[in-house]
């Protein structure tokens, strides 16, 4: 009984012993929780404050490069009229376009395209406007002379700390190899500059030569090479050299691929092909963050662009292929990454005439890419509608700003190949995208990229280190 009656009064004051341990644990535990929400808490906002003060400075930095820039030019009047009876069977003569000025090379605004060698860019004399980039200038490198490097890209070799600049040497005479022909230069060969500023440029020399002799040589001088695209890979050590490889009359559309140990070369031509059996015309090839490298290139007709990923040593193709941008008739590739999504800038397909570029993007690079509108901003209608009258080659990533790119373009010059100049440009990515009108919970799916116009730039200082 006693028991009975104990039981109750000890199990009273047990379960007040466990009501009070429980709410201690609770009241333990509940600190615990906040302490640990409180630094979870300190740690994410931390972080947004981190990153938000980087974006702000970041733009800070790039806000004078985003300025918009008008640029203003008059079409000069048709030369000459026509004779009432010219009138009479072909009505008055119709006004020049700027593509009709641009292209004739009797054109009075021929300086304006392609100003004289009394305005060259000139590392060697310093001064107030060293360091400055000028779009479509003559650029001559740190002997003097004209930097041949057309249809080029740019790699960084980490090991030296350097850049290299490859593209095509066009230091010969243009001619036609058949009446309709579009305009060429002999294969010289793909020449490459050094420099650890991106504005001094330093000549390497021609580090893959063209062939004279062997006339069934892929590189035999009647042929084309254009677009050289120099990447590491860090599994062999070996620097590795796509190109487009093609026959005078375009109908090879061929890849080509050659390989060296050193980023001055000289570089080995191994070999060339048509990948996955498609022709492959204007190219470009991509270093992912994880290494992996791939090749985006023009097929079928240039209607459509074609992605596949290279082998871990970079020097072929895989057997995975995917069709993008189908039907959408897209030359001049060139990719780049920014904060885990993918961009492309292609032209349209109008030989060495310039037309409208446009911006593509991507979650994945194997796609589905989506076009998201003309990246150029500044100039004036037909500057934007003509990508600055050039043409796109590649996208150089400023590691020290993220956000902020360089655009590399060429402006071809088709009566005189090796007068064709080089367009580089700031480029950003930020804001909302002007297409496409796809929307993601409500939110425009892809950051704008803008390709901004400016007669004279310089890079942020301090933009290696930032
Ligand atoms: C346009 C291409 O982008 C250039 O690389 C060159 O192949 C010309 N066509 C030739 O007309």
């Amino acid at each position: 009984m006693r028991n009975k009656h104990r039981k109750p009064s000890a199990y009273c004051s047990n379960a007040g012993s466990k009501y009070s341990l429980s709410l201690l644990t609770f009241i333990i535990w509940g600190f615990v929780g906040c302490v640990l929400m409180i630094h979870f808490y300190h740690i994410i906002h931390h972080n947004d404050q981190e990153e938000t003060e980087v974006k702000l400075s970041n733009h800070m930095v790039t806000r004078e490069l985003e300025e918009v820039e008008e640029e203003n030019f008059q079409i000069p009047p048709p030369r000459g009229k026509r004779s009432p009876r010219a009138v009479l069977r072909r009505g008055p003569r119709k006004p020049p376009t700027a593509i009709d000025e641009f292209l004739d090379e009797a054109s009075d605004m021929r300086p304006f395209f392609f100003p004289g060698r009394r305005n060259a860019v000139d590392p060697r004399k310093g001064g107030n406007y060293s360091m400055h980039f000028y779009p479509a200038r003559i650029w001559l490198d740190t002997d003097g002379n004209p930097i041949q490097a057309h249809g080029g890209g740019i790699l960084f070799d980490e090991k030296s700390e350097t850049y290299y600049w490859y593209g095509e040497n066009k230091d010969g005479e243009t001619y036609h190899a058949h009446k309709k022909g579009a305009a060429r230069v002999d294969i010289i060969g793909v020449s490459c500059y050094s420099s650890k500023d991106l504005w001094t440029w330093k000549n390497e020399g021609i580090v893959l030569p063209g062939e004279e002799t062997n006339i069934t040589h892929d590189l035999h001088k009647s042929n084309v090479l254009e677009r050289p695209k120099v990447l590491y890979n860090d599994l062999t050590g070996q620097y590795i050299m796509w190109m487009h490889i093609d026959d005078a009359n375009y109908t090879k559309a061929s890849v080509g691929v050659a390989i060296s140990s050193s980023p001055t070369g000289p570089f080995q031509y191994l070999y060339s092909k048509q990948p996955h059996g498609f022709e492959s015309r204007d190219m470009t090839i991509f270093k992912d963050d994880d290494g992996k490298a791939y090749l985006i290139y023009s097929s079928v007709d240039n209607s459509e662009l074609h992605v596949s990923p290279l082998t871990d040593d970079y020097l072929d193709v895989t057997r995975v292929v995917r069709r993008i941008l189908v039907g959408q008739h897209r030359e001049a590739p060139t990719l780049f990454k920014h904060e885990r999504t993918y961009y492309m800038i292609t032209s349209g397909c109008t030989g060495w005439a310039p037309n409208q570029a446009l911006a593509h993007a991507a979650d994945k690079i194997m796609g589905p890419w989506e076009t998201i509108g003309n990246p150029c901003v500044g100039g004036n209608k037909v500057f934007r509608m003509t990508t600055f009258f050039a043409q796109s080659t590649f996208v150089l990533p400023l590691p020290g700003i993220p956000g902020l790119f360089i655009f590399m373009a060429d402006r071809w010059n088709p009566p005189e190949l090796r007068d064709s100049r080089y367009v580089w440009l700031p480029l950003t990515v930020g804001g909302l995208a002007d297409e496409p009108l796809e929307y993601n919970f409500g939110f425009p799916l892809w950051s704008r990229v803008s390709i901004y116009w400016h007669k004279r730039w310089r890079l942020p200082q301090g933009w290696r280190t930032w």
